[in-house]
């Protein structure tokens, strides 16, 4: 079937921190090999590798310097090929990360760019001379701090970059970029890969005017809506389609940064033949203020009234042509649990709470590894920390320009820093939780002994059991996939109450998202329970309080008018 990814629920394994299986410290693919059956017992459809290419490792890679190599760390192209051999046997597909805004700056290609304006390379990337006083072209900022702009003396230009300096952005003006890519994508589809997951892709089309952000406050480098949504991107990705993707049965998802409704729908609209669906950020910051110097790092409380709105007018929007993806974490996101619920008390069922609105939705689910056993965030010193985003962010805002202070700015990374979901897989309570028989090289989660696989398989109430419930139940129910989203009590700060409907069946998805009991007003018609995250459930959803992280749902066939009680 085409369209495959309609009914699949995907697994995010994050490489590095997934299974160690020669004691470097390092996650590798013959560990994943290792983890294969746990993942064909969880009942995923597919994985979705972060980058596994050859690269220095500047952005745990992110910055690739040979796209068509396995990084040694990681193992060997055969180790992949074989990986992938093994997947399939198992009915997994696998999918890839292209990374191709930008290259590593010590990829062959920017190595011979930067050594000559002349150099057939020069415009594989974005060179500018300095500004009349020696200062940047503009004054954009990188997602990593500091100025998108780094001088290269060897030529006396800047080029350009949005994330680190090690990762120069690619020209895709150029029709030979755009070749190489499409090669480099072929390559790996003829080794068997299912698809994939394409990192910032809005950001390939550049505004080649390079205009100034206005300037705001003392802020030197702004990052803002220039950087993503090109005037050239949509007819890339439709080049991208026409030349590669439809030549193949494979999925794509786009990290779509930056992109509102209307760019959603026209990545994701089937008739205009771009992407499968896009990875969206609207409801991954609800809890970030918008418009600080701070930038992501500026939080304000979770509300779920904020999260029920955004994710129902993504719902909505996309309702008819267009897709979305069902995510609440991955390797940018700290934990759900720990963002945006509660990690102790209720950490069980708020976990499978959450499981279950986000499954219950239109799209496709994407769980990331340790979801599925209520993994949490980290607190370590800032110098435990790995991630170059958080070390730079914390020179730039705390030291620097002193716009956060040193508390509040751990307590964001504690919250949102990337390494909270970086932290080791948890697979049982021996020595590096399993992981590894070396040293891991980022530490341990200190709750591992609590929160592990091996736990989880033991008990057949855990957090693990329930994903795989949620998963059978899109597989055997084609509702999930098909039905019509609605909701209810949109204003109600502690229910999240929808609807799935079509001509023959409803599916009632009902939770009480707060850490106090919730009085539920009730929902007419004959509904049966089909799924419930604590025991003693009501078996029809009728007039009740609802538990702290109580979550159901529901089934109605042949449904009346659905209507709730007052
Ligand atoms: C998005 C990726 O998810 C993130 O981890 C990475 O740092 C940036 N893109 C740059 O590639």
């Amino acid at each position: 079937m085409r369209d495959w990814w309609k009914k699949a629920v995907i697994y995010q394994v994050y490489p590095r921190s997934f299974k160690d299986s020669d004691g470097d410290g390092f996650g590798d693919l013959n560990g994943i090999l290792q983890k294969l059956d746990y993942l064909a017992e969880l009942g995923v459809d597919a994985i979705w590798l972060s980058p596994v290419y050859q690269s220095p490792q500047k952005d745990n890679g992110y910055d690739i310097s040979d796209y068509r190599m396995i990084d040694p760390k990681f193992g060997t192209n055969e180790d992949m090929f074989h990986l992938i051999k093994e997947a399939h046997i198992r009915k997994i597909k696998v999918i890839m990360d292209l990374v191709v805004n930008h290259t590593s700056d010590q990829h062959q290609w920017f190595q011979e760019s930067r050594k000559a304006k002349d150099n057939p390379y020069r415009d594989y990337y974005f060179w500018r001379d300095p500004k009349t006083d020696g200062s940047e072209p503009n004054n954009w900022g990188s997602y990593f701090s500091g100025s998108a702009w780094t001088l290269d003396q060897q030529t006396g230009q800047y080029y350009l970059h949005y994330f680190a300096k090690e990762q120069p952005d690619l020209n895709w003006e150029n029709e030979e970029v755009r070749q190489q890519v499409y090669r480099i994508m072929r390559f790996w589809m003829d080794k068997g890969v299912d698809g994939w997951r394409m990192d910032v892709i809005g950001g390939i089309s550049k505004f080649l005017d390079f205009p100034d952000y206005p300037a705001t406050g003392d802020q030197r480098y702004v990052l803002g809506k220039w950087h993503a949504n090109g005037p050239r991107l949509h007819e890339f990705i439709q080049e991208m389609n026409r030349e590669v993707l439809s030549q193949y049965p494979c999925m794509t998802v786009g990290e779509a940064n930056g992109s509102d409704i209307d760019a959603a729908k026209k990545y994701t609209d089937p008739r205009r033949k771009e992407l499968n669906m896009i990875f969206s950020f609207a409801h991954m910051s609800v809890d970030i203020q918008q418009g600080t110097p701070a930038g992501k790092w500026a939080l304000r409380p979770f509300q779920l009234v904020r999260l029920k709105k955004v994710l129902a007018k993504w719902q909505e929007a996309l309702a008819d042509h267009g897709w979305n993806t069902l995510y609440f974490e991955n390797h940018d996101q700290g934990r759900v649990i720990s963002r945006f619920g509660n990690d102790t008390t209720y950490r069980v069922p708020c976990a499978k709470a959450f499981a279950t609105i986000l499954h219950g939705l239109k799209g496709t689910p994407f769980i990331y590894q340790g979801e599925e056993i209520g993994m949490v965030n980290c607190h370590y010193d800032l110098k435990d920390y790995n991630d170059l985003e958080i070390h730079n962010a914390y020179n730039e805002l705390v030291i620097e320009n002193k716009v956060l202070s040193k508390e509040a700015f751990r307590h964001a990374v504690e919250r949102i820093g990337r390494d909270n979901a970086r932290t080791p897989m948890q697979w049982n309570k021996n020595k590096q939780a399993g992981f590894s028989d070396g040293q891991s090289w980022l530490k341990v989660n200190p709750r591992y002994k609590e929160i592990n696989v091996e736990q989880a398989l033991q008990d057949t109430d855990s957090i693990f059991y329930y994903y795989k419930q949620l998963i059978q139940l899109r597989h055997s129910l084609d509702i999930f996939t098909e039905g019509d989203f609605q909701l209810f009590l949109p204003d109600d700060p502690q229910l999240f109450v929808y609807t799935r409907t079509t001509n023959t069946e409803a599916l009632l998805i009902l939770a009480n998202i707060s850490e106090e009991p919730a009085v539920y007003s009730g929902m007419e018609g004959e509904w049966h329970l089909l799924l419930s995250n604590l025991p003693g459930t009501a078996d029809t959803p009728s007039k009740q309080q609802l538990r702290p992280y109580e979550a159901a749902i529901y089934l109605q066939r042949k449904p009346t008018i659905l209507r709730h009680n007052y």
